[in-house]
């Protein structure tokens, strides 16, 4: 006998069957709600109690710090897997085995030459321009060089598209990069691991033999890892909301990078960095930047702190917390910027209003400082996350057509003027 839930109004009772998942989280399935009760809905700003889907990509539970991509811990994958095999899990489900990961890396080098008109767009940007804004509109315009990409409702097609996604955008990363740099553009070298030609794109000079460096490409395969999925996020619920009136996949995820851009979302990284560079600034004063933070007149956040999910640790913030200790012993290199983040995380940690608010450092918090070792500048941080997220906004968007989820359409509760008669000006 399935669990039901009553909702009583006005006297008159109403039952919905509750949803039971495999990790035992219950939802009320008010799909019937509006129908059953003549017209009410429910109302939840921001969706803090509202689930949009049922998916079986990620799981995470804020209590515990547990995030598992397709049931795997993210301790095993950021430890044993590379990134191209933790893509094709998320989107396609199971771990690849050798021949399945060996196409599935071949069929994205056959995709991951860039149509030259595409340079035309891209140079039309000033020097200046931010480079999500930039990875946008490039990302949109792919359509127009792949118009057999948009309407996909096969999964041969489907099939196409995410190749074809996942060979050029990182060529459109590196290239937003290296126009605010004034550098050629790199096309990249198939030749080269997926993360191993990314770092290419990004820092090859015209002049100088490119030389690969593990340590480096170690890094930012699991710093992609660690951001590649987080289950119905804004930037997620973006895609699968776009995705829903069939927009195509690269509609969909244009709309997903402008979402991430935020400084609420993905946008933290950069935050943090630009909080603690402020701070460093200030004479190292993490005390004066806490109070700041609690201070309810000021709009001032702390930057990498904080989740909407996560009431605990944030498991990907302890793991790049331990990989910046390494990458930046290994590099050999002194970042006063570390030690104030680790001061600014002990002091919050141990101030009530943090305590009180279950506020930990998120993913974003030591993200920046493992991205700057690597010679990333910070404007690029949130495109890092980007390309780590892509394969998740693929598995996300391609469940979400595959199960034929309906239209996204919230409803609201109207607060506005009832109806009143119009006046012509000269009555106003
Ligand atoms: C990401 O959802 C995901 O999964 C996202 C993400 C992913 O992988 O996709 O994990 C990536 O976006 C990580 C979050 C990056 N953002 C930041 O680091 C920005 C700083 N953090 C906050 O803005 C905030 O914590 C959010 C946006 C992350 C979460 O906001 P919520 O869940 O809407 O919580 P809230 O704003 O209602 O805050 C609850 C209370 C409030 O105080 P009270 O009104 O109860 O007194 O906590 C306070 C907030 O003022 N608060 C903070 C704070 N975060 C929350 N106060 C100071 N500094 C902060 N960072």
């Amino acid at each position: 006998m399935s669990e039901k839930a009553t909702i009583t109004i006005d006297g008159k009772s109403y039952e919905f069957p509750i949803i039971t998942g495999t990790e035992n989280e219950k939802g009320i399935d008010i799909k019937n709600l509006r129908n059953a009760s003549g017209g009410i809905t429910t109302l939840d700003p921001g969706f803090k109690n509202t689930g949009s889907c049922e998916s079986a990509i990620t799981y995470l539970d804020g209590e515990q710090g547990i995030l598992r991509y397709r049931g795997y811990a993210i301790e095993d994958l950021a430890d044993k897997a590379n990134f191209l095999e933790v893509a094709y899990l998320l989107i396609f489900g199971e771990l690849p085995t050798k021949a399945q990961l060996s196409k599935f890396d071949q069929d994205i080098k056959e995709e991951s030459h860039v149509d030259e008109d595409m340079k035309k767009i891209l140079d039309g940007f000033p020097k200046s321009a931010h480079p999500m804004g930039v990875l946008s509109s490039l990302t949109s315009a792919l359509i127009a060089f792949n118009p057999s990409s948009v309407d996909v409702d096969s999964e041969e097609a489907m099939y196409e598209a995410i190749v074809t996604i996942m060979a050029k955008f990182p060529v459109l990363a590196a290239w937003t990069m290296r126009k605010r740099k004034s550098l050629p553009l790199d096309y990249g070298d198939n030749s080269l691991g997926y993360v191993e030609n990314l770092h290419k794109m990004m820092f090859s000079k015209p002049n100088k033999t490119y030389e690969s460096n593990k340590i480096v490409n170690d890094a930012l395969d699991k710093l992609l890892i660690l951001h590649a999925d987080h289950e119905q996020n804004c930037s997620t619920s973006t895609v699968r909301m776009v995705g829903s009136s069939h927009a195509g996949l690269f509609a969909s995820i244009s709309a997903g990078i402008s979402a991430l851009w935020g400084p609420l979302h993905g946008g933290a990284n950069q935050a943090v960095i630009e909080m603690l560079e402020a701070i460093k600034t200030d004479g190292g004063d993490t005390a004066k930047y806490i109070d700041k933070a609690k201070d309810k007149e000021d709009s001032f956040r702390l930057m990498g702190f904080g989740h909407r999910v996560y009431k605990n640790f944030d498991p990907r913030a302890k793991i790049i917390k331990k990989s910046a200790d390494e990458v930046l012993g290994d590099l050999g290199i002194e970042d006063p910027v570390l030690d104030i983040a680790k001061g600014l995380a002990q002091v919050a940690l141990k101030d009530d209003y943090f305590v009180q608010r279950k506020l930990y450092p998120n993913v974003d918090f030591y993200s920046g400082i493992i991205y700057r070792a690597l010679g990333i500048p910070t404007e690029m941080f949130t495109v890092m996350f980007a390309l780590g997220r892509l394969p998740g906004w693929i598995a996300q968007w391609r469940e979400m057509r595959l199960r034929k989820e309906p239209i996204g359409r919230p409803r609201q509760i109207y607060i506005g003027e009832t109806h009143r008669e119009f006046k012509s000006v000269s009555e106003r």
